[in-house]
């Protein structure tokens, strides 16, 4: 049955970063949801999922099946981009991986990459090396956000080759939010800078709403640390609780900054 198939805001974010009539190719594509969701709305006009595990392989081609797509969807079973041609996508989606798994992919097919115009990636870990290494490529970031789905949140960029904001422009807004957190929190810009760019430059410039949850669980995660080496006399330990609490006080500061 031609059954319409329905998205979580985790996946519902990343199609909304899909550009209108591209082709997609959807790596990592389990059981293909995006990519059906967005034919089935008419938003892209063919894609490719790619996965290197049998399982998740027979289940996208299941779900092409049992919703008729198999002329304008295609599943292939390998690794990464290797089972992509040049020029067969110009929008990619990695999601729900490892951010070093996400990076390993994007080098494992430089023809294929050298045509892709946009790159949506959803790592759920080492996004800051994601967000870094991109820019550093030449990426330009269109949009990142935070987006919570059962308790947990996810972030989402898009990237551009044409699109969005630079790594110079980003090293500007940095410094800029640096300059203006610090009349909150009074720490070293550089200090400060590692934060900003830890969190998310975009995400402290817009204001994510989600943010200070996210900076809360690092608060927390911090805390639980310091909890733990409490029951130790030993001057070295003495001395990581002293930096956690520095760091702590910081993302308070950042937490009060961004609510104000
Ligand atoms: C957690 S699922 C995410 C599914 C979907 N992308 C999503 O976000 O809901 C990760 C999928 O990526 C696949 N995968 C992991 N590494 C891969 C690689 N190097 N190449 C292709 N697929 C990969 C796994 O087999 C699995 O089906």
């Amino acid at each position: 049955m031609n059954k319409l198939i329905k998205l979580g805001p985790r996946l519902k974010t990343i199609a909304s970063f899909v550009p209108r009539g591209t082709s997609l190719g959807d790596i990592g594509t389990d059981h293909a949801y995006l990519p059906v969701y967005l034919l089935q709305a008419k938003a892209i006009v063919k894609a490719i999922g790619v996965d290197n595990n049998q399982g998740p392989y027979e289940s996208a081609l299941e779900t092409v099946r049992t919703h008729g797509l198999a002329d304008i969807m295609e599943i292939r079973l390998g690794d990464g981009l290797v089972p992509l041609q040049k020029g067969e996508v110009e929008t990619l989606v990695i999601a729900g991986m490892g951010g070093k798994t996400i990076l390993k992919i994007l080098q494992s097919n430089p023809p294929v990459m050298e045509e892709i115009k946009t790159l949506i990636l959803q790592p759920q870990s080492y996004e800051e090396q994601v967000r870094v290494q991109l820019l550093r490529k030449g990426w330009k970031i269109k949009a990142e956000c935070l987006v919570a789905e059962e308790d947990l949140i996810y972030i989402v960029f898009c990237f551009s080759r044409f699109e969005g904001y630079s790594l110079v422009e980003i090293e500007k807004i940095s410094k800029e939010l640096a300059a203006s957190i610090a009349e909150l929190t009074p720490a070293p810009s550089s200090v400060l800078l590692k934060f900003i760019w830890k969190l998310g430059p975009l995400l402290l410039w817009h204001k994510d709403k989600l943010l200070p949850n996210t900076i809360e669980q690092i608060i927390q995660q911090r805390q639980k640390i310091i909890k733990s080496m409490t029951k130790t006399e030993r001057s070295e330990v003495k001395q990581a609780t002293r930096e956690l609490q520095a760091e702590i006080n910081i993302l308070e500061g950042i937490k009060k900054w961004l609510l104000q």
